[in-house]
């Protein structure tokens, strides 16, 4: 395969001037080059990239710029892309790294739309889910910018019902039984049937529609569970009166990750890349621990491989997605997807020769990638395990003492009992070693308050 290339000479004058007329952000200037016909003997598709700081800089903006985001800041910065890290916050973690760091309210639609119009990134990617996305979607349509993966996908995986109502009804794939609900008497009907649909019954989960991280989502396992699930819900909920969905719970034997990257080829056609499964264990629907490759047989990778292409083709878009899946034997079901990096992937750090976040970085610019696994390896979560800004870290000197391991430190201003502040990377000739050692590298960084 051929990375991209520069563009030389006459062509070169062409696409700064494309550029200058502001063409769709760079691979919308490339594809107005190649329309142009400046270059019909070519069949690869190219990509230009420029340098940072100079008129042809290109350009990108993440919103949300924590942890996952920092990565892709990082991997954007290695291919001299000139960056713009946007948070709620001074000081996220994403912010440290990039060029230029703003601090916004990226729910609030003035905002977000004056931001982007005075920095006129190429691309922006967002990294979080609680983004005013008709906003984007507004501006994708007048062409001022390219959203990746599209600003569509962006909005229908920021709630819950956009998602699932697209996978089951829509592309009719396997997930949960689920309902939606307003009320806590709507809750109780879904459970229990009426209006001719059957119940969800017990046990199930209730989670609010615009929630991450496992924020406001309970496990009722009967009717003394409900008040306690519809409170916690509405207490969780990105949003103050909230919706819920219920689903019936599925008692898998194992769940994953498929990171699925929708990348363009030598020939410029958007090709479809899996990366080995990640496997994971979540505790109160946050991820503590995950590993790479999960094993699972040929039928099951199959179907999980299936229902990724079904969801990201729909998506569209470049760049990498994370999707959820449930598996009991070879019985598959499709739980959520995240248009971006996944928490989960991490692990993608110590595992693959292009982590999820090269990956992501390389798709959304139009480059080529390789999603192939380099050795089995091993993530645990670093928690803040206390209330407190500034924290400092002890035993990072033992934990890389480690055999194979590996550490992010998010260098996050603020910490919560259950912050993530960092993850302890291992690997290993096989997962299971892997996970021990990760664990353990994680239980010797020690947060503490200075
Ligand atoms: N219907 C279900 N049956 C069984 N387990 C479930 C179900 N729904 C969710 N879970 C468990 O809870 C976890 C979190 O659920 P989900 O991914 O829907 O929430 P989330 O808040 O979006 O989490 P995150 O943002 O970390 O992905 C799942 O990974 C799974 O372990
Ligand atoms: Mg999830």
């Amino acid at each position: 395969m051929i990375d991209a290339r520069r563009l030389g000479g006459e062509g070169a004058q062409n696409f700064m001037m494309l550029r200058s007329v502001r063409m769709p952000g760079p691979l919308g200037a490339v594809r107005g080059v190649r329309d142009a016909h400046f270059f019909l003997d070519l069949k690869l598709a190219m990509t230009t990239l420029g340098t940072p700081f100079t008129p042809h800089a290109t350009k990108v903006m993440l919103l949300g710029s924590g942890e996952l985001g920092k990565e892709v800041l990082i991997a954007l910065q290695r291919l001299g892309v000139e960056t713009i890290a946007v948070d709620r916050y001074d000081h996220a973690p994403g912010q440290q790294v990039a060029h230029h760091a703003r601090t916004i309210t990226m729910s609030d639609p003035a905002q977000l739309k004056a931001l982007i119009e005075a920095e006129k990134p190429d691309l922006v990617v967002p990294e979080i889910e609680a983004i005013a996305t008709p906003m984007l979607e507004e501006l994708e349509a007048a062409g001022v910018v390219t959203v990746i993966p599209t600003a569509r996908a962006t909005r229908l995986t920021m709630d819950r019902e956009g998602i699932r109502r697209l996978a089951a009804e829509t592309l009719g794939l396997p997930t949960s039984p689920y309902r939606f609900c307003d009320s806590q008497e709507e809750l109780q009907a879904a459970i229990d049937g009426s209006d001719g649909q059957p119940a969800i019954g017990y046990p199930c989960v209730v989670k609010p529609v615009m929630s991450s991280s496992g924020k406001g989502q309970s496990k009722i396992d009967g009717p003394a569970d409900v008040q306690q699930a519809w409170d916690y819900a509405m207490a969780g909920g990105r949003v103050a009166k909230g919706r819920v969905i219920v689903e019936g719970f599925i008692d898998f034997d194992y769940e994953i990750t498929q990171l699925t990257v929708r990348a363009k080829g030598a020939d410029g056609q958007i090709q479809t890349h899996f990366c080995d499964p990640v496997g994971h264990i979540q505790q109160a629907g946050d991820y503590v621990e995950s590993w790479q490759p999960h094993p699972m047989s040929a039928t099951a990778q199959a179907k999980s491989q299936q229902i990724a292409q079904a969801v990201t083709d729909n998506l569209g878009g470049l760049g990498l997605f994370g999707v959820e899946l449930f598996v009991k034997g070879e019985q598959v079901w499709f739980s959520e997807v995240s248009p971006r990096p996944h928490d989960t992937g991490l692990v993608t750090l110590t595992t693959q020769w292009q982590s999820e976040f090269e990956l992501h970085a390389r798709a959304i610019l139009g480059l080529p990638v390789d999603t192939s696994l380099r050795n089995p390896g091993a993530s645990a979560v670093i928690y803040g395990g206390q209330d407190a800004e500034g924290l400092v870290f002890d035993g990072v000197d033992e934990a890389l003492a480690l055999p194979g391991t590996d550490l992010r430190l998010f260098g996050k201003p603020e910490s919560f009992v259950k912050r993530r502040m960092g993850v302890a990377l291992a690997r290993a000739a096989d997962v299971e070693q892997a996970r021990v050692t990760a664990k353990l590298a994680a239980s010797k960084v020690q947060p503490r308050k200075p």
